[in-house]
Order: structure tokens, then C-alpha cells, then sequence
């Protein structure tokens, strides 16, 4: 089977967050499991000149608003299997990689010339699968080349939804620039009055997925499906859940070459290694038996960070310190750095994006903090797990569906898993928590059931193939 990963970003060559880990890491599951999977993401400014092994194609021409544009693409393994980097400096070297007015035209691009050069590498794909609204563009071309093309007969698209409340939304006047000139194409994208890209690519792709199970449910209700709802209900028998996997040869305790000293299920010594380090890096003092309650997350609503911001407090209260990464909306950045003042021995703040750091925290830390709003996967938690770092979720998304609650008489759990989105159920966790962590032989259990959880990325690849099976069938 032959498989074209499509995807606007992808860990090593760019990441803003989950989806960069997912798109880099699936392809080479598939192709660890037989599956000829490769790769198609923007070359970014941000991309490392050292991933780019080799230039693949110099002349592709791609027909784009009236004139024919001569662009690159590179060659790369970097991320253990074939990758191609679509190259136009003007749209893709800037100074971050979303965030744009024009956005929607800089993927639309992007989705066209992918296309192109799939078609210039040679044998039709089985599948093409497209990721988020970045996307949709692609599903909707695809879907009418099919039609005209002998090329793309027997292609079929998967696109997979990693956050329903991104749909890239533009005026629908911009869609005839774009190429979309078609009644069938105006349909698909059109949504109240403007163009949608998520909303094209959830109508026009022959099947759906998203990255758990809960949230393939949660996206058919109108609180988590953003206007949108009606349609994943409408398509609900070609939509599922497959929740996302972990890279370990990326995140592995065992041997993450970010930390200072390494550990595993049967010895966690060289955890305590990683935890003085941590506190190290912020400058607080060496109190190793107190807990270190962390976060690593965008700054924005859907991670509950206003949750976070009432029960910073209270962890302070009860004798943790408290160590944040992140970056995003303003307030709580401002947030994070006041409350770094009232408390500079205990509280930790790096407000910025580091990766290095981000596998630093998930060794030091005790408790990692995830009290999301929603979430349609989650990777922390799941890196947590395998890192000891026993995970506070709110019971939604793929926190549910990853995390078990612990229960003391019973001896099963991983975690703490609340269900409001209420800063006193938070709160009720992160005292249980501390409370646990007390009672050494408890906690040790929590992390060792935590760390034997397997999250790798071989049941996931398992579980998308049988998705494009489905597909072709
Ligand atoms: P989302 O994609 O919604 O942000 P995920 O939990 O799926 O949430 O993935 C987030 C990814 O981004 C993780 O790999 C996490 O470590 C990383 N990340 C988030 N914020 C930062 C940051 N400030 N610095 C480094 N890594 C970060
Ligand atoms: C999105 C979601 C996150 C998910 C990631 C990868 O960014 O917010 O929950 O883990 O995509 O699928």
C-alpha cells in the first residue's frame, strides 16, 4: 500500500505542537510496518538546514493564480522515513509558521503543489492522508481531479481532525484565486456565509478519523464540534478514533539524550537526578521531597489554563513548587511571571518554546498538570506517563481515554482524572495527589503502572491501515 502523509507541519522539520509530533512520527511506524509511506510538509525558515539531505526536484511547475511557478523540494530521512519539503520562500520562510491573514492562501498552495509532486514521483497512492484544516484544500482538489484525471482514479483521502476549533475559515470570495472555481468545490468549502477548509475537508474526504475515541464522540455534540457538528454526525459512519501513539525512540527515559541522568521501570533513581536538575535549571532550592507540580502547554483556553491560574495558589498551600513552559496568550503569560515574582523559590517559569526543557520537565517533574478545557488527543499526558510523571487530567478527549484514574484499594490507576471544569475539582486532585505522593509505596505504584502503559506507535500504524482499508474498500 502506497501512502501519501500530507501534513503543513512535522517533528524534526517543524512543530508548533502535537500535530508536528504525529505527522513526523506516523509515517515511519507505517513504514516500520510495510506500509510505503512517505511525507509531504512545507520547508519552513524554521526547518533545520541539516534535515535537508538533498534536493529531490528542482523543476516542478505548479499552475498557481494565473502564472506557472518553478519551485524545489527537498529530499530528507530525518524523520526515519521519506520526506519531501515543498520549498517557496516568499510563503513558508517567515517569522512563525501560522498566524498569518493569508494563511489559507499560503496552504492552498501548498495542498496544490503536494499534489503535483506526488503526481511527478511517480505511482498513484493508495491514500492520501490529509491533516487538518491545512488540508482541506487538497480533499476538495482530489476529490474533482479524480473525475478528470486517470492519474488519481484510484486514489481515496483520509483526513484526520486534530483540533476541530481550528477551521481555517476566509472569505469566499478568495476561493476563485485560489483555483475553486467549481459549484462542487464552492459547496464543500462554503459554511455560514465564508469558506472553510476544515469544514471542506470533513465533507469531501472518503473517511474520517480523529485522534481518540472520546473525541470522535465529543465532536458530534455542539459543545466540541464548532459549528460543525451537524456534518461529523452527518459523516459519523465513515469517522473514527484512533488515538495517537508516543515516539519512544523520541521520548524514552532509557535514553533521552536531553537528560542529565536516565531511568526506567525497574530503577527510577536516575529520576531524582533529573528532578535536581530541574530545579537547578530555575534556580530553586534543592528540597527534593517536595513535589514539583509542572506544566508544558500552549497558553491558551482549551488547556485549562485558567484553571491552572486558581489552583497555582493552593499548590504553593500544600508544599509544591510549581514549574510552567509555555508561551501563547498575553494574560497568562503576564500570569505565570507574577506569580514567578510572589514566589521566586518556588515557582519555575520559562515563558518561550524548548523542546530540551519540555524533556527536562517531564523527568524532573512529579505531577504533570493537564486540566484542558478539551483535548482532542494530548501527547504530555502520555509522555508523562512513560516519564513517571504522574499526570492531573481533566477526563475529556484522549485524557480520558489515556489516563485511569487511581484507586488506592484496588492498586490500578495512573493518575488523577477530574470531570467538571471547575477549579475546586482540580483542586480536590492536586490535594490527592499530594497526599499520595507522601506515601512512598502508593506513589511508586502510580508511576510504575503509568510507565508500563504501551503508547507506542505500532498499535496506532496498526489501526491506520486497517482505517485505509476500510477506505479502499
Ligand atoms: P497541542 O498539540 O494541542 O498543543 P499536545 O499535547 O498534543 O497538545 O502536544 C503538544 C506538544 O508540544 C508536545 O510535544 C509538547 O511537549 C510541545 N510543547 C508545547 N508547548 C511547548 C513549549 N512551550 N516548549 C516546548 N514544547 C512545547
Ligand atoms: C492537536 C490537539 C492535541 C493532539 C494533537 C495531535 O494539537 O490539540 O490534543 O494531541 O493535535 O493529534
Amino acid at each position: 500500500m502506497r501512502v501519501a502523509v500530507i501534513s503543513a507541519e512535522a517533528v524534526p522539520y517543524s512543530k508548533t505542537g502535537g500535530l508536528g509530533d504525529v505527522a513526523g512520527a506516523l509515517p515511519k511506524a507505517l513504514k516500520q510496518v510495510g506500509v510505503d509511506a512517505f511525507l509531504i510538509t512545507p520547508c519552513y525558515w524554521q526547518t533545520k538546514g541539516e534535515y535537508l539531505w538533498h534536493t529531490a526536484v528542482d523543476d516542478l511547475w505548479v499552475t498557481w493564480k494565473g502564472s506557472a511557478l518553478r519551485i524545489k523540494a527537498f529530499y530528507s530521512e530525518a524523520n526515519g522515513s521519506p520526506a519531501f519539503l515543498l520549498d517557496h520562500p516568499a510563503l513558508f520562510h517567515r517569522d512563525s509558521i501560522y498566524g498569518y491573514r493569508e494563511d489559507h492562501e499560503r496552504f492552498a498552495f501548498f495542498n496544490h503543489a503536494a499534489l503535483e509532486l506526488v503526481k511527478r514521483l511517480g505511482g498513484a497512492p493508495d491514500i492520501v492522508h490529509l491533516n487538518d484544516w491545512h488540508c482541506g484544500f487538497a480533499a476538495v482538489e482530489l476529490a474533482s481531479r479524480r473525475r478528470s484525471d486517470p492519474y488519481w482514479r484510484n486514489t481515496r483521502t483520509v483526513f484526520s481532525i486534530h483540533n476541530m476549533a481550528y477551521q481555517g475559515g476566509f472569505g469566499m470570495g478568495d476561493l476563485s484565486s485560489l483555483g475553486f472555481t467549481s459549484e462542487f468545490a464552492r459547496n464543500a468549502f462554503s459554511f455560514n456565509g465564508y469558506a472553510s477548509a476544515m469544514k471542506a475537508g470533513l465533507e469531501v474526504s472518503d473517511t474520517l478519523s480523529t485522534v481518540s475515541k472520546r473525541y470522535s464522540y465529543e465532536i458530534q455534540t455542539s459543545e466540541n464540534g464548532y459549528g460543525l457538528d451537524w456534518l461529523t454526525r452527518r459523516r459519523a459512519s465513515r469517522l473514527i478514533g484512533i488515538t495517537n501513539g508516543v515516539d519512544y525512540e523520541v521520548w524514552d527515559p532509557e535514553t533521552d539524550p536531553e537528560l542529565p541522568a536516565h531511568f526506567s521501570i525497574d530503577d527510577l533513581s536516575g529520576k531524582t537526578e533529573c528532578k535536581r536538575a530541574l530545579l537547578e535549571r530555575f534556580h530553586l532550592p534543592i528540597e527534593l521531597g517536595r513535589p514539583i507540580f509542572a506544566s508544558v502547554t500552549r497558553l491558551t483556553s482549551q488547556k485549562g489554563v485558567e484553571l491552572i491560574r486558581q489552583g497555582a495558589g493552593d499548590i504553593l498551600a500544600a508544599g509544591g513548587f510549581f514549574i510552567a513552559l509555555g508561551s501563547g496568550e498575553k494574560d497568562s503569560e503576564n500570569f505565570l511571571q507574577a506569580l514567578r515574582d510572589h514566589a521566586p523559590s518556588r515557582v519555575g517559569v520559562y515563558i518561550g518554546y524548548n523542546e530540551s526543557l519540555a524533556h527536562l520537565i517531564e523527568a524532573g517533574a512529579d505531577v504533570f498538570l493537564m486540566p484542558s478545557k478539551f483535548e482532542p488527543c494530548g501527547l504530555n499526558q502520555m509522555y508523562s506517563l512513560r516519564y513517571g510523571t504522574v499526570p492531573i487530567v481533566r477526563a475529556v478527549g484522549g485524557l480520558d481515554d489515556t489516563v485511569e484514574n487511581w484507586n488506592i484499594l484496588t492498586g490500578r490507576g495512573n493518575g488523577f482524572k477530574f470531570g467538571p471544569y471547575q477549579a475546586d475539582k482540580l483542586l480536590e486532585k492536586i490535594y490527592e495527589a499530594r497526599f499520595a505522593f507522601e506515601d512512598k509505596e502508593s506513589w511508586s505504584k502510580i508511576q510504575r503502572n503509568g510507565m508500563a502503559v504501551d503508547n507506542s506507535w505500532e498499535n496506532a500504524a496498526r489501526n491506520y491501515i486497517e482505517l485505509y482499508e476500510w477506505t479502499l474498500r
